[in-house]
C-alpha cells in the first residue's frame, strides 16, 4: 500500500499493537521490516531471516496429504485429497531402498511404491487404500462423503504408508472442510494443488463451482463508494473489465472499517454486477471484537470473496502472533471463505506472519525509485538499514517476479507442505514519497505478465483510480487472464519458469502445458524497441502457435524454439501453442 508512514504518529502508535521483544529494533527507533530507516539511528541486523532446513545426506520419504481443495460442500458429494511421496533430504521419514516383501529373497526388492491406507481420525472410517509410486507428487485420491456428516468443523484426516514388507512406516495428517451446502451468500474455494480460486455464488444458482481469475484493485472509497451515493465510480470500475475489488476502509471511524448502511448500498450493486469483495479489515484485525462485527454484517454477501486482514504487518512490525490470531477466528467463524494478506518486507518473520494466511500478496513497487538511498529520508538503504519503498529491491520491474519466488521458496521450505497461493500487488501509483513517478501502462501490463510468469494466481493494484491508460490496460490485459483459455493454463497447472531466452537476456518467459497445449507468456523487460532474433527454449516441442491471447502474432515455432525478429519496448504475449 502506498500510506507508507505517512500517517499522523499517534495513529500509526496505535496501529502497531503491542510492541514485542521478537524484534532486535528497540521501540525508540523507528524501523520498516525490522530495519531503522531514520538518519538519527544506526543501522542493526533486522532479525527474522527465514531459516532454511539443513539438508541431511541420506534420502528421506516425505509422505504428505491435503485436501483437493480448501473447503468441500455436501453437494459436492465425493472430494479427494492430494498425495505427495517425495525423496527428499530435507524433510519426512527415513527410507532405504530395499524391501524384503518376496519371501526367501534374501537380497530384497527396491522400495519403489508405498502402500498407503487413509483414515478419518474421529470415527475411525477407512477412506481409501491403494498405493503411489515413491517420488511421485500430485497423486489424486478420490474419497466419499458416506462416513461424514456436514459440519462447521473440520475432520482430521491420516494417511498411514508402509513399504510392500511392512518395515518401514511413513505416517501424516491433514483438516478436510465438508461444509453445509449453501443457498445464500458465497462458498470460495483454494485448488490445493494449483492455486485457483473457484466459486459458488448466486451467479451459478449455488450449483457446483466456477473458477475465477482475481483482477482488481484496491479501490479509494471516495472515488468508488463516495458518501454522497452514486454508483457511477463503480459502474466505470467494473466496465474496466475488474472482477474483484479491495475498498480501503477508513481507519478513522469508530470501527476502523465503512459506514455500514453506505457499503451495503454498494454492496448490493456489486451484487448485481458479480463483482467480488476482498473484505479488508486492516485496521480493525487485530481486535476480535471487530472481527467477530464484521464478519456478521457481511459474511452471506453473495459477491464476498475472502476476508484480507493485515496490510503489511512485517513493514509495521505488528505482533508475530496478530495475523495468525485473526485467522483462527475467521475460520471459526466462517469457513467458507478463504483469508489473504499483503507481505511488504523481503525476508522478515515470513513464517510467522504467513501464517495468518491461506493466501499471501506481495506488493514490492519497484517503479521510480532509489532502490538505495531513501528519498524521503537521506540514508542508503542495505540489508540492515533505509527504507527505499520495495524491501531489498533493486528497483527493476523484475523486483516483482523476485519477491514472489522468495515467497514460493519459503513456502516450500516450511514443514507440513502446505501450498499456498501467491499474488501481487502491482503498483499503480507513484508521484510520492518513494516512487518519483507512476508507472506506465507498459510496465503495469510487464509487471502483470511477470506476475502470472511466477505463479501469481490473482492480480491486485494500489491504488484505484490511477491514470486512465493504466485503468484501461490493466482492466484488458486481466480479462486475458480472465479467460476461459487462459485460465485452463493458469489454473490447470504451474508455471514452468524461466526458460531459457536466446538473443535477448531481459525476457523473461514461462510455459503452462495442459493436455495436448501449451501457452507461453513472455515479458520483455527492455524498455526499448529492438530489431534482433529473440527464441525461447520450450520445454516441449510444439507444432504451431494456435491463438495469440494477448500481444504480437509474429512469433513462429520449430520443434523445441519459439522465434521472433526484434520486440517492442516491455513487450507482453500470451500464445497458445499446439504440442501435436
Ligand atoms: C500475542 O503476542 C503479544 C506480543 O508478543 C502478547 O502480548 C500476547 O499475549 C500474545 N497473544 C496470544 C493470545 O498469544
Ligand atoms: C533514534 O532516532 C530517534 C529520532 O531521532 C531518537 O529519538 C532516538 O533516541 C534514536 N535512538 C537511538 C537508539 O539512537
Ligand atoms: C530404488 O532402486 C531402484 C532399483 O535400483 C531404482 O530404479 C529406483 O530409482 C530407486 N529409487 C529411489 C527413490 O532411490
Ligand atoms: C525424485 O524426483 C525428482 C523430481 O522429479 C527428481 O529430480 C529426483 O531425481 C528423484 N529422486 C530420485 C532418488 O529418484
Ligand atoms: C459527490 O462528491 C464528489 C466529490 O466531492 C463530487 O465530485 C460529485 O460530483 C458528487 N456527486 C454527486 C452526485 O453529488
Ligand atoms: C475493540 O473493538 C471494540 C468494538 O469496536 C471496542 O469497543 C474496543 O474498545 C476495542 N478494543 C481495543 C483494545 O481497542
Ligand atoms: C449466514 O448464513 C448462515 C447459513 O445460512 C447462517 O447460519 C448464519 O447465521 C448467517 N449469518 C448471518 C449473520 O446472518
Ligand atoms: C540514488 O541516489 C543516489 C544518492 O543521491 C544517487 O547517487 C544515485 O544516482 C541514485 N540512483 C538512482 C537510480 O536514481
Ligand atoms: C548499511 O548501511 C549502513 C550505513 O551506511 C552501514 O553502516 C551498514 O554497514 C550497511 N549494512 C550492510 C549489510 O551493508
Amino acid at each position: 500500500m502506498g500510506f507508507l508512514k505517512s500517517w499522523p504518529a499517534a495513529l500509526v502508535g496505535l496501529l502497531m499493537g503491542t510492541e514485542t521483544v521478537a524484534f532486535n529494533a528497540p521501540p525508540s527507533v523507528p524501523a520498516w521490516c525490522g530495519k531503522p530507516y531514520m538518519s538519527s539511528n544506526h543501522s542493526l541486523d533486522p532479525g527474522g531471516q527465514f531459516q532454511f532446513p539443513t539438508p541431511q545426506a541420506n534420502p528421506l520419504l516425505y509422505v504428505a496429504i491435503q485436501p483437493r481443495y480448501s473447503i468441500f460442500l455436501e453437494s459436492d458429494e465425493s472430494g479427494s485429497f492430494i498425495v505427495d511421496a517425495t525423496i527428499s533430504h530435507i524433510f519426512g521419514q527415513s527410507y532405504k531402498n530395499v524391501s524384503y516383501d518376496t519371501p526367501g529373497q534374501e537380497a530384497g526388492n527396491p522400495f519403489t511404491t508405498m502402500d498407503y491406507e487413509i483414515y478419518s481420525e474421529e470415527s475411525g472410517s477407512l477412506l481409501v487404500s491403494n498405493s503411489v509410486p515413491v517420488n511421485s507428487t500430485g497423486n489424486l485420491i478420490g474419497f466419499s462423503f458416506s462416513t461424514f456428516q456436514a459440519r462447521t468443523q473440520p475432520y482430521t484426516i491420516s494417511i498411514y504408508g508402509t513399504s510392500p514388507d511392512g518395515q518401514q512406516t511413513y505416517t501424516a495428517s491433514t483438516e478436510i472442510y465438508i461444509l453445509p451446502s449453501r443457498t445464500s451468500g458465497s462458498a470460495v474455494k483454494i485448488d490445493n494443488l494449483y492455486g485457483g480460486l473457484y466459486v459458488q455464488n448466486a451467479f451459478n444458482n449455488w450449483k457446483g463451482w466456477y473458477a475465477i481469475f482475481p483482477n482488481g484493485y484496491y479501490a479509494d472509497g471516495g472515488y468508488v463508494t463516495p458518501s454522497n451515493f452514486s454508483l457511477s465510480g463503480l459502474d466505470t470500475y467494473a466496465s474496466q473489465g475488474f472482477n474483484t475489488i479491495n475498498i480501503v476502509p477508513d481507519g478513522g471511524l469508530p470501527d476502523q472499517s465503512y459506514p455500514v448502511a453506505s457499503l451495503a448500498q454498494y454492496w448490493d450493486r456489486m451484487d448485481e454486477l458479480n463483482l467480488f469483495n476482498i473484505y479488508d479489515m486492516r485496521f480493525a484485525f487485530m481486535n476480535s471484537t471487530r472481527i467477530s462485527e464484521q464478519v456478521a454484517l457481511w459474511e452471506n454477501r453473495t459477491t464476498l470473496l475472502m476476508w484480507y486482514t493485515a496490510d503489511e504487518p512485517d513493514g509495521w512490525m505488528y505482533a508475530l502472533n496478530s495475523t495468525k490470531l485473526a485467522y483462527d477466528q475467521l475460520r471459526e467463524l466462517d469457513p467458507y471463505h478463504p483469508v489473504s494478506l499483503v507481505l511488504n518486507c523481503q525476508n522478515f518473520f515470513y513464517s510467522d506472519y504467513a501464517s495468518g494466511a491461506d493466501i499471501i500478496f506481495e506488493d514490492a513497487y519497484p517503479v521510480a525509485i532509489n532502490a538505495t538511498w531513501s528519498i524521503p529520508w537521506g540514508t542508503p538503504c542495505n540489508l540492515t538499514y533505509g527504507d527505499c519503498g520495495c524491501d531489498n529491491c533493486v528497483g527493476d520491474l523484475e523486483d516483482v517476479s523476485t519477491r514472489l519466488d522468495d515467497i514460493q521458496t519459503y513456502q516450500a521450505n516450511l514443514p507440513g507442505q502446505i501450498s499456498k497461493p501467491t499474488w501481487s500487488v502491482i503498483q499503480a501509483f507513484g508521484e510520492q514519497d518513494y516512487w518519483k513517478s507512476i508507472p506506465s501502462v507498459a510496465e503495469v501490463e510487464n509487471m502483470m505478465m511477470l506476475s502470472v510468469n511466477h505463479n501469481a494466481k490473482g492480480i491486485t493494484y494500489w491504488i484505484y483510480p490511477s491514470t486512465n491508460d493504466v485503468n484501461v490496460g490493466s482492466g484488458e490485459l486481466g480479462k486475458v487472464f480472465q479467460s476461459a483459455s487462459a485460465m485452463a493454463f493458469i489454473f490447470g497447472t504451474n508455471a514452468i519458469k524461466g526458460l531459457p531466452v536466446q538473443g535477448e537476456p531481459l525476457v523473461d518467459a514461462s510455459a503452462w502445458i495442459v493436455g495436448t497445449q501449451m501457452m507461453i507468456g513472455v515479458a520483455s523487460g527492455e524498455y526499448v524497441d529492438f530489431s534482433s532474433q529473440v527464441t525461447i527454449m520450450l520445454p516441449e516441442a510444439a507444432v504451431s502457435v494456435t491463438e495469440v491471447l494477448y500481444g504480437s502474432s509474429s512469433w513462429s515455432v520449430s520443434g523445441n524454439t519459439l522465434t521472433t525478429m526484434g520486440l517492442k519496448g516491455l513487450e507482453v504475449d500470451v500464445l497458445v501453442l499446439n504440442l501435436s
